[in-house]
């Protein structure tokens, strides 16, 4: 009889360790080691023995140098969140909060695929019914996918080897279970070992398969990190439940780069490709108020306008709040002492919210002036000019520095419309003249807070 070994692997980093402990040895979490039982059948000298007909090195000239061959998902968004469509022989994880429209998207894509691809959906969190009355609200009507309800791995891998699909759906990888390993679905072994058989047979039988994870509550994928480490694209679905955009980003991808977001927008007909975001994420901005600027962040290779609004207030009890949604807390912070010292407008005496509008996070530092501007403008309780856009970074003496991609950003901005666009002077790149649009040149935040809200007078 197989003999059953304990180990307790960290949920963390994914190492193993033969005793329990509360801190991980390896990467210091704490309360991360979870117990794995493991089968050890073979002994070493029997691995030993199978060395010898293993397959050998090989020199990389010697390797075949043929491209990834990919297929089209038929939803442009994910295509390019992807990287140009999903590569054949791939294993794709898809996680998102409960309710943001994973399954959605996922069955979405079945009725968009070649025709002649055969797809099984498995479904273990849903009946066959449930996702047949989904695909009918989808218009989903394709002859060639199957359904499947099942969470017994052994079941779902002859299901795979009988039906010989081309793409295979996993709903999701925290409900199936292996009956060797001797825990409930959703544990660290169970995910660990399903993962394993999944990954074994995407690459032998070169399937595309995309597995959907939950996610905990503080937003990353449930079950151990080494569940990213094993896949090779994992892709967030975010969005905010009072808001109907969605936002598809990759985290890791060994077939393209991470920096491209997919948007989409949930409509009772399922999710609908977001082609032209910055008019959507510029869509209902106030006139004439104070506390809000627009902005051009770089996602990939696509340039989006975001609008970041700011909330400043006097708090007399010496106890300022700050917050910051949409954009780093401690990027924030600094913004917010660079103004003060440099910009000369003292809040820290005031409550501070930051805001960027749709949901978007927004990483790059070309947010950086806006997110001052905004600042300023609600501080001094002046409206920024509704056809003004700001790109730069700032640095900590109060200088501007310049973005990357400025003429694209530049593009985008006068085909939205907006007449000024205030931008750090220098830099390598020169801005083009484009019709229509004026561009600001400054060196530093008091300068560009002259410019757009015009000489400082205290506040009001
Ligand atoms: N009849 C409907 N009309 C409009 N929108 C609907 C309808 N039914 C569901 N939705 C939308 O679809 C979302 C649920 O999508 P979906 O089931 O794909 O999410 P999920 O991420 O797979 O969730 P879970 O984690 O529970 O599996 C709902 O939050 C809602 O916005
Ligand atoms: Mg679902």
């Amino acid at each position: 009889m197989a003999k059953i070994k304990t180990v307790y692997v960290c949920s963390d980093c994914g190492s193993e360790t033969p005793n329990w402990a509360g801190k991980c040895p390896y990467c210091g979490a704490w309360n991360t080691l979870k117990e794995l039982r493991l089968e050890s059948g073979k002994t070493k000298a029997s691995a030993v023995h199978q060395v010898d007909d293993a397959p050998q090195p090989k020199r990389i000239t010697e390797l075949d140098t043929e491209k990834e061959i990919r297929v089209s998902t038929g939803i442009s968004e994910l295509d390019r969140v992807l990287g140009g469509g999903a590569v054949v022989g791939s294993l794709n994880l898809v996680g998102g909060a409960p309710g943001i429209g994973k399954s959605t998207l996922l069955l979405q894509m079945c009725g968009k695929l070649h025709s002649d691809s055969v797809i099984l959906y498995i479904t273990g969190e849903e009946s066959e019914r449930q996702i047949r009355l989904r695909a009918d609200r989808l218009q989903v009507h394709n002859e060639n996918l199957y359904v499947f309800a099942e969470t017994d791995m052994d079941r779902i891998a002859k299901a795979i080897e009988k039906l010989m699909p081309d793409v295979v759906i996993l709903d999701s990888v925290q409900t199936v279970s292996d009956s060797s390993v001797q825990s409930t679905p959703g544990s660290v072994s169970q995910i660990r070992e399903c993962t394993m058989r999944i990954l074994r047979i995407t690459k032998e039988k070169s399937l595309t398969v995309f597995l959907i994870g939950h996610v905990t509550k503080d937003g990353t994928l449930a079950g151990p990190k080494i569940l990213e480490h094993m896949v090779d694209c994992v892709l967030y679905f975010e969005g905010e439940r009072e808001n109907s955009f969605r936002i598809l980003r990759a985290v890791k991808n060994r077939f393209g780069s991470t920096n491209e977001i997919g948007v989409f927008e949930m409509e009772s007909v399922g999710l609908v490709c977001v082609e032209n975001p910055s008019e959507v994420m510029l869509s209902g901005r106030p006139e004439n108020a104070s506390g809000t600027c627009v902005t051009c962040a770089l996602e990939g290779t696509r340039p989006i306008l975001a609008e970041i609004q700011a909330l400043v207030t006097e708090n007399p009890r010496n106890n300022a709040s700050r917050r910051s949604n949409g954009i780093d807390y401690n990027r924030a912070a600094m913004l917010l002492a660079v103004l003060e010292k440099r910009g000369g407008l003292p809040m820290g005496g005031s409550d501070t919210y930051i805001n960027v509008v749709g949901g978007l996070t927004l990483e790059e530092p070309a947010a950086d002036l806006a997110t001052v501007l905004s600042l300023a403008s609600s501080y001094l309780d002046r409206p920024i000019g509704a056809e003004v856009a700001a790109i730069g970074e700032v640095g900590l003496s109060g200088e501007l520095r310049q973005v990357s991609a400025l003429n694209q950003r530049l593009s985008e901005i006068a085909r939205l419309g907006f007449r000024r666009c205030v931008i750090p002077s220098g830099g390598k790149e020169k801005a083009a003249e484009i019709e229509g649009l004026e561009v600001i040149k400054v060196k530093n935040i008091s300068q560009a807070i002259a410019a757009v809200l015009g000489k400082q007078k205290g506040r009001g």
